[in-house]
């Protein structure tokens, strides 16, 4: 798309550069850990070293005799106050410190006030605490047999560890499209936990004022006025009441989804401060960060493709066990326990689908959080477009015109899915075959045969994914009963200079950009000129925040119709200064002219002044509009990656040659900001595919609680991304746009795995659960005899 605004206004398709950058580039962020208060004092957190077991006593003698301790905090003596547990964001209970044992390695126990962050983490080793283990469930397929241990003996009646049965779509159909079918495929697909390892760790800066009873909390969280709610809710007997909390999210380091939940320690904090009266700063260090919060995926699902010999696909069933953890403490919508997992009939045009997920308690820490994801996509994207290569493989296609002959077509949209969603619009061979040609698909392929015939082993791998973002139609979309809208409001000066509020919270993503282009796009007002704020609940509208790419589907679409009833009272305005009829008025961005006579016009700054000075007689003064954006449906942004891999037969590292990204999020907004956000998103989907895991061992001991064996990767492993785009614009999105910041963490492991796996499929490899490491490649490779 053509920008319609010049540069120095910055309106869409402007690659404006980011206007936060200064402050963070120059260290002049604010974050959590930058906020000092006077008389302040500091949290840390007394941690379990067993996976489940009882605890005798807790002993805070010595802790409490070291100077500089003011206080140890356990969960009796919050049980004084019924705040000892919590309800997650799924409606299920965590504890916010237990009373009597422990379900996960490096669970809080107890808590620590200093008066500075050295002495708490003495007081923390001081803290002795007697216990008594008890036998651990690691395994969520065991955790579901009829004789495993009960773990939540907390609720009443509950009697094994299943969590939840969820199923959607047609069953029967289903099965009679594999009972009729000439190919089936089956494959055990397992997406191990990981962790969204953000730059900043978790932590708040808890704040109660005695005198006018005002809770502050900075705190960093994705989504600030849902955790106001939360807070209110629970805590209401204790008088906190909503007008009373305020909470604020500075700058953040990194979200990923891993912020959204509401951890022990921001209650720890809260707590404290509101017994002591004096300001708490609770920030986790980096391995409590990586062995007690913000986990995702553990799904093991097995997947089954139904199809016919010419390669036409029939039916999907998927069947899965999703590990919690000891909780379910995912922040899912409330109707969607498994999130947004039936869409994992992707991009092709399946007849029937089936779904089912079984959630399981285990003792590990509270997973399931939708790491760069809206809700389980990621696990669904992996799902299809794994069995998908597995068919085309089996039944000796190539890949590409597997999924070309599959596809959902252009006329086809908007699209019914056989799981009930409506595809918004989307091109799909347009993106495959652009990334195809990008790449030089057809001498690649020739390639690798001249490889094979001389033992070498490359690989092409081909993800063409489908997402659904923007969560969501508040019929079907809700947290904790909240529906998921979002809002915007903007306030135009005097001076034609403007003031926007929002109600989701940047963690990274540009926000303070891209809306401001927004509303210069709508208005024609220097986005130099418009200052964009987020995060704090005492001046944003109501939101449900940032996370699953919803914040240009439905808080951008929120800025775009504000800014254009702004518009609408504009020409009022103008056609009153220009004593002409509103209807004989034109637009042009920033500024309403008389049909044909350009020279009668009056720029948006003329008419803001106007508001405020010389507004037509019955109207009201200023220049001001809100909207609460419910959208009409989900986006569908899609893509087609394509990598290329070269294994070497000595070691079994897996080399990427080439990796070819297209991605498609209709109508963009700063393209300079969709590819730093898509690079971002490759190479968060390279980590799981080649690097992270979550381990435990068989006591529930984890075995990455640092970087130390938790391999992030870094620049010198992350290969060249290659990108291109086209554009396939949403229809109901006020500007056509649909999100992306999630698309690539979504759809590049399976391109990887595939890769991986078309390189090895002629020696009988049929699948590889990621992370690809080197030792499991040379596994392979040592059994069907050809590592070197
Ligand atoms: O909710 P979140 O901000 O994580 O995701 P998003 O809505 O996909 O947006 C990520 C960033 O990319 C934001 O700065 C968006 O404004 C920008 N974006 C864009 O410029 N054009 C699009 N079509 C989609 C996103």
């Amino acid at each position: 798309m053509e920008p319609r605004t010049t540069p120095e206004i910055g309106g869409l398709g402007h690659s404006v550069k980011r206007k936060e950058d200064p402050r963070f580039i120059r260290g002049q962020g604010t974050y959590v850990d930058d906020v000092v208060l006077p008389d302040m004092l500091y949290l840390d957190i007394v941690r379990s070293p067993f996976a489940h077991a009882t605890i005798k006593s807790i002993d805070a003698s010595k802790a409490l005799a070291i100077p500089g301790v003011a206080a140890v905090i356990t969960g009796k003596d919050l049980a004084q106050y019924n705040l000892h547990w919590m309800p997650t964001l799924m409606s299920d209970t965590q504890m916010v410190l237990p009373v009597d044992k422990v379900m996960y390695q490096a669970q809080e126990v107890a808590a620590v006030l200093a008066t500075s962050r050295y002495i708490a983490a003495d007081g923390i080793d001081a803290v002795e605490v007697d216990y008594d283990p008890l036998p651990v469930v690691v395994d969520p397929k065991k955790a579901l047999l009829p004789d495993a241990p009960v773990l939540r003996t907390d609720k009443e009646g509950k009697k094994d560890n299943h969590i939840w049965h969820w199923e959607w779509g047609d069953r029967t159909a289903t099965d009679k499209t594999f009972q009729e079918a000439e190919v089936t495929v089956k494959e055990d697909i397992y997406i191990p936990r990981i962790h969204v390892s953000s730059i900043e760790t978790c932590g708040c800066v808890a704040h109660f004022n005695k005198v006018t009873g005002k809770l502050t909390v900075w705190m960093t969280t994705q989504a600030p006025h849902a955790i106001r709610t939360v807070f209110a809710l629970v805590a209401g007997h204790v008088g906190l009441a909503e007008h009373k909390i305020q909470i604020i999210s500075p700058d953040i380091g990194g979200g990923f989804g891993g912020k959204v939940p509401v951890y022990p320690g921001y209650v720890i904090a809260v707590a404290a401060s509101v017994l002591t009266g004096k300001p708490v700063k609770w920030i986790e260090d980096r391995m409590e960060n990586l062995q007690a919060d913000s986990f995702a995926r553990d799904y093991h699902m097995t997947a089954e493709l139904a199809g016919k010999k010419d390669g036409t696909v029939t039916g999907l069933r998927i069947k899965t066990i999703a590990d919690h953890g000891y909780t379910d403490a995912a922040a899912n919508p409330s109707k969607f326990p498994a999130g947004l997992f039936h869409i994992c009939t992707g991009s092709y045009d399946l007849k029937a689908a089936h779904v089912e997920v079984d959630g399981a308690y285990t003792n590990k820490p509270p997973g399931g959080i939708a790491y760069r994801c809206s809700f389980r996509v990621t696990e669904a994207v992996h799902a299809i477009e794994r069995i998908t290569d597995v068919m085309a493989h089996e039944i000796g296609m190539d890949p590409a015109e597997f999924r070309l002959k599959n596809f959902i077509k252009p006329e086809q949209f908007p699209y019914k899915s056989a799981l009930g969603w409506e595809y918004d619009s989307g091109n799909y061979a347009g993106a495959l075959k652009l990334a195809m040609q990008k790449v030089g698909y057809d001498d690649l392929r020739k390639e690798q045969a001249e490889k094979r015939a001389k033992g070498e082993l490359m690989g092409i791998g081909i993800s063409s994914f489908t997402e659904i973002v923007g969560a969501g139609p508040s019929k079907h979309f809700d947290i904790l009963g909240l529906k998921m809208f979002d809002s915007a409001e903007i306030r135009v000066h005097p001076t034609g200079k403007v003031i926007a509020r929002f109600g989701t919270k940047s963690q990274g993503q540009g926000h303070e950009t891209t809306y401001a282009q927004i509303i210069a796009e709508e208005l024609g007002i220097p986005v130099a000129d418009i200052v964009v704020e987020e995060g704090d609940t005492d001046t944003a509208p109501y939101g449900l925040g940032t996370y699953a790419s919803r914040s240009t589907p439905v808080a951008g679409a929120a800025c775009a119709i504000a800014a254009r009833k702004i518009r609408d009272k504009a020409k009022k305005i103008a056609a009153h200064l220009l004593e002409a009829h509103e209807d004989d008025l034109d637009w042009e961005p920033g500024k309403f002219f008389v049909k044909g006579s350009p020279d009668r016009a009056k720029t948006i700054q003329e008419i803001s002044l106007a508001a405020y000075t010389n507004h037509p007689p019955g109207m009201e003064a200023g220049l001001e509009a809100v909207d609460y954006y419910d959208p009409p449906n989900l986006t569908y942004p899609f893509g087609s990656y394509i990598c290329v891999v070269d294994i070497d037969k000595g070691t079994g590292e897996v080399k990427i040659r080439r990796f070819v990204a297209v991605d498609d999020c209709g109508n963009i907004i700063n393209p300079m900001i969709v590819e730093g956000q898509i690079h971002g998103g490759l190479t968060m989907g390279l980590a799981p595919a080649m690097y992270e895991e979550i381990q435990y061992d068989e006591s529930g001991n984890n075995l990455n609680g640092s970087f130390m064996n938790y391999l992030v990767p870094t620049a010198v492993e992350t290969p060249r991304w290659e990108t291109d785009k086209t554009c396939t614009p949403s229809p109901h999105h006020p500007l056509g746009a649909k999100g992306v910041g999630e698309s690539a963490t979504v759809g590049a492991p399976a391109a990887i795995v595939n890769a991986v796996v078309d390189a090895l499929w002629h020696l009988g490899v049929r699948h590889i659960d990621i992370p690809i490491t080197p030792a499991k490649v040379w596994k392979l490779l040592r059994e069907k005899g050809v590592s070197e």
